[in-house]
């Protein structure tokens, strides 16, 4: 098959959060299975300088945007057998500092969208991702019949809402402009649009599939997710175990594995080392890499934190994150008031990332939401065992200790709230304090299989049903 995929980030090109992840290893794994395999995304500033293999080709692209004209050349990148990778090349709308956040989104994105239509015209599917790309399915919709649209919703939360005035820059009929299909409250609403419009649309896990359906989840599009009907499914993300791996990876101190896991001490020692902690290998080491938002649960987490501290509970904690400015202090105060217990990170560090997960006994991740979650993922390979609120992709990777230490993975609560997360830390603490148990659960998680192979399969058998 001649799969088109649109994404506003890959890695290790570009990279925010989960997203470039994901479009990165599934674009990958569906080359490896024998697909003609093609992503477009933006040339941000940097990537031509870090990147050699990036060439430039002979495309040129040239459309209006509302009343201006824009042009746009294309470079290529074929890091792999069946795949390739165009970069859009654009100076004035991504040379930036920022990949999102910019005053201008509704127009970068309005016009990558529409550059991806253009370039997308062999393909049997087009799956694009997200609001920034979400435009193409309308486009589409307009034209090319013969190619089927799968579009993925990886968090509702954004939207690509703007005003009205920025209806123009689609080029699309103003019959559009309805509620039916890409307005939102006299606003327009990319993502409604790709929804809509899409021949099929996924999120990345079964559960956040379900919980899209309702209004504390569906973030005012419920009523756009429900009448999507049996065309709305849920797919879990996979590992790619080649970048997530524990054996041979140059940002750890030790490799380490299921089946000789002894060389996780020393990960953890190095990590406490690193980050001035106490080296006390008998204390349990939680951690946390997030992108510091309401998602994500910091302040829940930053007050089950201050709990524990103030009942004098042993253990460590260290966190690597960014965003929300009241939340990276409230973190830093903490790790400044409890010096050798605490280690904070603000910032974004991919080595450290690794060696956070390699290092900790415990990964915290008390999400109010978690479409999949990419994190607790890498955990269990790298034996840190996910201590996660049940929602979304957490609740459907992660096996609780209720089910019996024989098939455990991670410990869950429920609630979004300090206590509940309080609960579960209690939890860990006994495990950690039982190295027996401690060591079958953490082997459970180590020996978890999340590999591509699964979900390039679901998304195939998900193709053929729309493929013309
Ligand atoms: P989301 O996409 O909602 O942020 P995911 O769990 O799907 O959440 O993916 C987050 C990805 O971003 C993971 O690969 C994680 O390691 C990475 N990440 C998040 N924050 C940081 C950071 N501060 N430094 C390094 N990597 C980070
Ligand atoms: C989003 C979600 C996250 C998911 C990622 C990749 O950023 O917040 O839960 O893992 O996309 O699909």
């Amino acid at each position: 098959m001649n799969i088109f995929h649109v994404s506003s980030e890959v890695f290790p090109y570009s990279k925010t959060g989960g997203l470039a992840d994901m479009t990165a290893a599934l674009a990958k794994a569906q080359a490896v299975a024998g697909h003609e395999v093609t992503l477009v995304t933006p040339l941000y500033r940097g990537i031509r300088d870090q990147f050699e293999g990036i060439k430039p080709s002979d495309t040129q692209l040239s459309f209006p945007l509302g009343q201006a004209k824009k042009t746009a050349t294309v470079w290529t990148h074929n890091p792999a057998e069946n795949l390739t990778i165009l970069f859009l090349d654009q100076p004035e709308l991504f040379d930036r500092e920022n990949v999102y956040g910019e005053d201008d989104d509704a127009e970068r994105f309005i016009f990558f969208s529409k550059a991806a239509t253009r370039l997308a015209k062999r393909a049997d599917i087009i799956h694009a991702h997200d609001w920034q790309s979400a435009l193409t399915m309308p486009l589409l919709s307009l034209g090319q019949a013969q190619i089927g649209t799968v579009f993925t919703i990886h968090n509702a939360a954004y939207q690509g809402r703007f005003g009205r005035d920025k209806f123009e820059l689609t080029g699309l009929p103003d019959s559009f402009f309805n509620w039916q299909q890409l307005e939102f409250y006299d606003d327009i609403n990319l993502l409604k649009g790709g929804v809509v419009f899409a021949d099929l649309a996924t999120t990345v896990s079964p559960r956040y599939a379900e919980e899209l359906l309702t209004p504390e989840y569906g973030c005012g599009l419920e009523g756009v997710f429900q009448a999507k009907g049996s065309a709305l499914t849920g797919v879990l993300n996979g590992v790619d175990y080649s970048e997530w791996n524990t054996n041979n990876n140059p940002h750890l101190v030790a490799p380490f594995s299921a089946d000789a896991p002894e060389g996780k001490a020393a990960n953890k020692t190095a990590l406490q080392s690193e980050l001035g902690l106490d080296e006390q290998p008998g204390l349990p080491l939680l951690g946390n890499i997030s992108r510091f938002a309401e998602q994500k649960g910091i302040d829940i987490l930053l007050d089950a934190l201050e709990q524990q501290l103030a009942g004098g509970v042993a253990f460590q904690y260290t966190g690597l994150g960014s965003g929300d400015a009241r939340l990276e202090q409230a973190m830093s105060d903490l790790a400044k008031r409890h010096p050798g217990r605490i280690a904070i990170r603000v910032g974004y560090d991919t080595a450290l990332a690794h060696r956070i997960e390699a290092g900790c006994d415990f990964f915290v991740m008390p999400s109010r939401f978690e479409p999949c979650g990419l994190n607790q993922l890498y955990s269990l390979r790298y034996g840190a065992i996910p201590i996660v609120r049940e929602t979304g992709g957490l609740k459907d990777s992660i096996i609780d200790l209720s089910q019996g230490d024989d098939t455990a993975t991670g410990i869950k609560f429920e609630q979004p709230n300090s206590d509940a997360l309080g609960q579960a830390l209690g939890q860990a603490f006994k495990l950690y304090s039982d190295p027996s148990r401690l060591a079958k659960v953490r082997d459970n998680g180590m020996r978890a299989d999340f590999s591509w192979f699964r979900t390039t399969t679901e998304y195939d058998r998900l193709y053929n049903t729309i493929r013309q």
